[in-house]
């Protein structure tokens, strides 16, 4: 079963920064899910919320900055001291910091009326030669087809809440769960129909190994180093 870091490792580290990637892979994680938006002029950053207040102090939303107004923001310093002056990226810039190292779970998160996120997210990763390094997801439909119709090489897979978990015939690739939802009946039936799934957010490793039996390809964490080592003081 693969570790993600959520948001990069972000337990120890800003959500979707540079440093939390660079956290992620100095934790071992075998990659890092990170939330995309686009910007006013069409860049593609990682921010996770609908505004920017809670991690940087602006409330304006990123779909209402340019990226240079987003890339002088300080989003580092809400988490800690140590992080002052840690910038918002771009995803350009996170799969440069990623590499070889860290595979990226994008979760493609469109502002209303923004499914060009899709197009965007597409030709970013081809720019970059990651395509191979990446695997797409989204709670939004509309903005997975998007991309699916100019990518269709990458795997793309839906991101399901607890409440509303269970196959459609959309999906393939993979699907990504909130763990709370996941049983053995679902990941059976998802196996059966070549499709794995990735569970979220895991940071008890007795949960992780839990999915782990059930045959979960992949658990995103929060804290990738000690999940890791929490899995191992558990097995028998
Ligand atoms: O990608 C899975 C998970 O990150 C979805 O929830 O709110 O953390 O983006 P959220
Ligand atoms: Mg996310």
């Amino acid at each position: 079963m693969q570790i993600f870091a959520h948001r990069g490792s972000s337990a120890r580290a800003p959500e979707n920064t540079l440093a939390a990637l660079r956290l992620a892979i100095a934790d071992g994680a075998d990659g890092a899910e990170i939330d995309v938006q686009v910007t006013r002029d069409n860049e593609v950053v990682l921010v996770h919320d609908a505004d920017l207040l809670r991690t940087t102090g602006d409330p304006r939303p990123a779909c209402g900055c340019s990226a240079e107004a987003i890339a002088a923001l300080d989003a580092g310093s809400w988490f800690g001291p140590a992080f002052k002056g840690e910038r918002i990226p771009t995803l350009t810039e996170a799969l440069e910091a990623a590499g070889d190292r860290l595979r990226l779970n994008i979760e493609l998160k469109p502002a209303p009326g923004r499914l060009d996120l899709g197009d965007r997210v597409a030709a970013i990763l081809k720019e970059a030669g990651a395509t191979g390094r990446c695997i797409v997801s989204s709670f939004d439909a509309a903005v997975l087809q998007r991309f699916r119709d100019v990518c269709p090489t990458v795997p793309a897979g839906r991101i399901l809440a607890g409440d509303s978990a269970g196959l459609d015939p959309t999906d393939a690739g993979f699907v990504s769960v909130e763990h709370t939802a996941i049983d053995a009946a679902l990941v059976k039936a998802a196996a059966a129909r070549g499709i794995g799934v990735h569970a979220w957010t895991v940071n008890d490793p007795r949960r992780a190994l839990v999915l782990a039996s059930f045959g979960v390809a992949c658990v995103m964490t929060d804290d990738p180093a000690a999940l890791r080592a929490g899995m191992a003081k558990g097995r028998p």
